[in-house]
């Protein structure tokens, strides 16, 4: 294996993480977060599948235009047609990667590829070379590889390093794998493969037994090089490795590892929430690292110990994943440019000084209401101004709310159609069943909602609640998110940004189906 100084992160949160039911995200969602995936200092961001869609190839070329830290990288399959897509969207990358996969195990190649195992290396052959006939950083991935046979993996591994593939990529792709076992398995192909020295070895971890972290640092300890993983976990099914738990496991057990990533874990706070905000999905408050509860003592006795001498309950530093313990920040009377600098602290940079001014005045009007204003609230104002800012048929204009002991809930909305006013009522069980109730009336979507839930961004009966609101049409899922510390309102807000997202429509290919 290359002498490594470190262990490279490959972050898929843009990739595998969008493939979880309804994290979809947006072109300038997708680069918000490789944004602050580049301020974390990850080496390697998947910014997406560039073939699945018109959509996802810009997402992967404007992340390609725009990163300049890390290496940008785009899935394909072992398809001519695929790579060739892929090296086009990540041309104008600094450093640029090509990543092409094929299944082994003998149940995806009779069942899925109906193909025989001679044709499958030959065709990951043939695709791991015209991968390297467009860029030099070309990794190979043997989809199943958890399932797949050892002598059959040292050989198509053997092969795809020929070729050219300068990583090689062992996916647990079903989360199979137990952790003494992988790190054996890893162990052994680098033993076995003859020229493993050649490449770095990586691993990719799915959670479905809840072992994905585990799995990864075992096959770290037996030399895997590279670690693929996502932001608070997010992944197809139930996750892949998440990035949190894997960075500080490594670095707060050095007397283990012999190696350290290169990841400025400050930022890993402020990409959780920015992840948890643009998809939608909370993350729980018994999170390792990142959940509310993180790093809170509630029995008695431990608030004593951390008190006394804080390493008796705890093994890390709050502040050092970017925990800020009085994260008050600005309040009524800062002026604009204290709320631009503040955002820009946060990474929050507006494309347009219209958008700056929209955002100004949507903080102002929330200062006047809640007094106190945190990261959080700045994060959830500028995520709802680009929501407003992007196309979409719905708006909500007014609304009123009808709520009182021994009266049916009625909600009575004025909606923006195709920029044409419409009122609209409806009663309901409660005022939000009213209120989705009424822009059913008008637009009649045909959608079905999958989940409705509210969180507080702060504390404090004051907060501003955040909504999501999940919709499923026709096998299409999205996440409405809406904030506002009227929860009424930021439950409209929500479901009429679904109600666009479900709108703008669009198929995309999955990488893992079964056209190669
Ligand atoms: O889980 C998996 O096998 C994947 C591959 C495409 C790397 O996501
Ligand atoms: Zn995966």
């Amino acid at each position: 294996m290359p002498a490594n100084d470190h262990l490279i992160i490959f972050d898929t949160t843009l990739r595998d993480g969008e493939q979880s039911p309804g994290a979809t995200m947006t072109k300038a969602e997708k680069l918000r977060i490789a944004r602050i995936l580049e301020k974390l200092r990850v080496d390697v961001i998947e910014a997406g599948f560039a073939i699945a869609s018109q959509g996802d190839f810009e997402a992967v070329k404007s992340i390609a235009e725009s990163i300049r830290e890390s290496t940008v990288c785009s899935l394909a399959r072992a398809l001519d047609k695929d790579i060739d897509r892929a090296a086009e969207a990540i041309r104008a990358a600094e450093r640029g990667r090509i990543h092409t996969f094929i299944a082994t195990s003998p149940i995806h190649m009779q069942y899925k590829l109906q193909m025989q195992p001679d044709d499958v290396v030959e065709q990951a052959v043939r695709s791991v070379k015209r991968a390297r006939s467009h860029v030099d950083d070309v990794e190979f991935s043997c989809e199943d590889a958890g399932r797949s046979e050892l002598d059959f993996l040292c050989r198509i591994i053997e092969a795809a390093i020929k070729a050219g593939a300068t990583t090689i990529n062992i996916p647990d792709t079903v989360g199979y794998a137990i952790p003494e076992q992988f790190g054996e398995t890893i162990r052994q192909l680098l033993n076995r493969v003859p020229n493993a020295d050649k490449a770095v070895f990586s691993v990719h971890c799915h959670n479905d037994l809840g072992l994905a972290v585990a799995n990864s640092l075992a096959a770290v300890s037996s030399g895997a090089r590279q670690v693929e993983c996502t932001i608070n976990g997010l992944g197809e099914r139930a996750g892949n490795a998440s990035l949190e738990e894997l960075v500080m496991a490594v670095r707060t057990r050095q007397d283990l590892y012999t190696i350290d990533t290169r990841v400025d874990a400050q930022h890993i706070v402020p990409a959780s929430r920015l992840v948890s905000t643009i998809t939608g999905f909370p993350v729980q408050p018994n999170k390792a690292i990142v959940g509310a509860n993180a790093f809170a003592h509630e029995s008695g006795i431990h608030q004593d110990g951390v008190l006394k001498h804080r390493e008796t309950y705890e093994i890390m530093r709050a502040q050092d994943v970017g925990w800020h313990t009085n994260s008050l920040v600005l309040g009524k009377h800062s002026g604009r440019n204290a709320f631009r600098s503040r955002l820009l602290e946060l990474g929050i940079q507006f494309e347009t000084e219209t958008e700056l001014n929209e955002a100004f005045t949507r903080f102002k009007a929330l200062a006047d209401l809640k007094h106190e204003i945190f990261d959080e609230d700045l994060q959830a104002i500028a995520s709802d101004t680009r929501q407003k800012e992007e196309d979409g048929r719905y708006g909500l204009v007014t609304m009123q709310v009808c709520s009182e002991t021994g009266v049916i809930p009625r909600a009575r909305l004025t909606l923006l159609v195709d920029g044409r006013e419409h009122k609209v009522e409806a009663e309901g069980s409660g005022p939000v069943d009213a209120t989705f109730k009424a822009i059913e009336s008008l637009v009649d979507s045909g959608c079905n909602l999958q989940l409705y839930s509210v969180n507080n961004i702060t504390s404090g009966t004051d907060a501003q609640g955040e909504v999501t609101v999940r919709l499923e049409r026709g096998g299409r899922i999205v996440n409405g998110i809406g904030a506002d510390t009227d929860i009424i309102i930021a439950s409209a807000k929500a479901y009429i940004e679904a109600l666009n997202l479900i709108s703008r429509g669009g198929v995309r290919q999955h990488p893992q189906g079964a056209d190669v």
